[in-house]
């Protein structure tokens, strides 16, 4: 007997699979809830220590003792993550801290190995020019959100990092899953077991956020990402030998949104309960539009 409380939601995604959310804190719950070995994948995005106000967690602390705690974090990870198993951590700078992403990927990398660097690309500007002709853009274009900094040193920061650790640096990844047609379709021919019209995306992502109108209803937390980065990662780790997705930073369930499309059996913590409760809504949300649509389409 633990004696710990049980879960907030057990939600059930389709047959002997649910998703699952606690309220609790992480380095607690990942060994006591998930286990050796029990999560195949791990997304998450924790807090980057930049003074974000969230409801519970207080998110300025000394910087060494953040990173400790990230370092705590990545080594309770690695004690759940499965031996053939993938670890998609995402973390953004900021103009004044652009090394905070790569200090906490040293952090992780006392535990696990990092085997891809992916630049989550939130916003971007393409001339007309470089597109090339076959595109046909009638002008140049500039897509996606940024957040804006009033600067004459600084960039706008339109890019976060999701870094991709695994035990040993070899697990191997089905690039196709999210693979792009090629531009150019001799290429199908011409390179080495393409085969089909797909190419490797490569490790820059871009995923702009979808367009909010009231941020209070629209996206209650102030720190999220789209449901399609976990998405990805799954489906790049291989969603047809994932069956647990875990997320230790769940927030408003951004990553059990994914796992309902997915079809997998998801595990999420977050201290917040108030975050929790709108997770399970957007969960339920998530699988009563699925059952609208044939079971084929679903991704299963
Ligand atoms: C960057 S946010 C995650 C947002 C999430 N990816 C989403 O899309 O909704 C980080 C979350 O970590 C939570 N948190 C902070 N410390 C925690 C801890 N020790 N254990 C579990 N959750 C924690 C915060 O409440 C916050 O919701």
């Amino acid at each position: 007997m633990t004696g710990r409380a049980g879960p907030v939601a057990r939600i059930p995604i389709g047959p002997g699979r649910a998703v699952v959310l606690y309220g609790e804190d992480a380095l607690e719950g990942l060994p006591a809830r998930v286990g050796p070995g029990g999560a195949d994948v791990v997304v998450t995005s924790p807090p980057y220590n930049r003074g974000v106000p969230y409801a519970t967690y207080s998110d300025r602390r000394p910087r060494g003792e953040y990173l400790a705690w990230i370092g705590e974090t990545g080594r309770a990870v690695a004690g759940v993550l499965a031996p053939r198993g993938s670890f998609f951590l995402n973390v953004g700078g900021s103009p004044k801290d652009p090394w905070l992403p790569w200090d906490v990927a040293r952090e992780v990398g006392r535990s696990l190995v990092l085997q891809n660097v992916i630049h989550w690309v939130k916003s971007i500007a393409i001339a007309r020019k470089a597109a090339g002709r076959s595109v046909g853009l009638a002008h140049d274009l500039a897509v996606g959100h940024y957040k804006p900094v009033v600067s004459d040193r600084y960039l706008h920061g339109a890019h976060e990092y999701v870094f991709h650790f695994s035990h040993d640096g070899t697990v191997p990844l089905d690039r196709l899953a999210i693979g792009v047609p090629y531009q150019d379709k001799s290429n199908v021919r011409r390179w080495k077991g393409a085969g089909q019209d797909l190419r490797c995306r490569g490790n820059t992502w871009f995923l702009p956020y979808p367009t909010i109108r009231v941020r209070a209803t629209d996206r209650p937390h102030p720190a999220t990402f789209p449901p399609e980065l976990p998405e990805w990662c799954v489906r790049l780790h291989g969603a047809a030998r994932t069956r647990r997705l875990v997320d230790p930073f769940v927030g408003i369930g951004s990553s059990a949104v994914a796992a309902v499309r997915l079809g997998v059996d998801f595990v999420g913590f977050d201290i917040d309960r108030e975050y929790l409760a709108v997770a399970a809504t957007r969960v339920r949300a998530e699988r009563a539009r699925l059952r609208k649509v044939p079971e084929r389409e679903e991704g299963r």
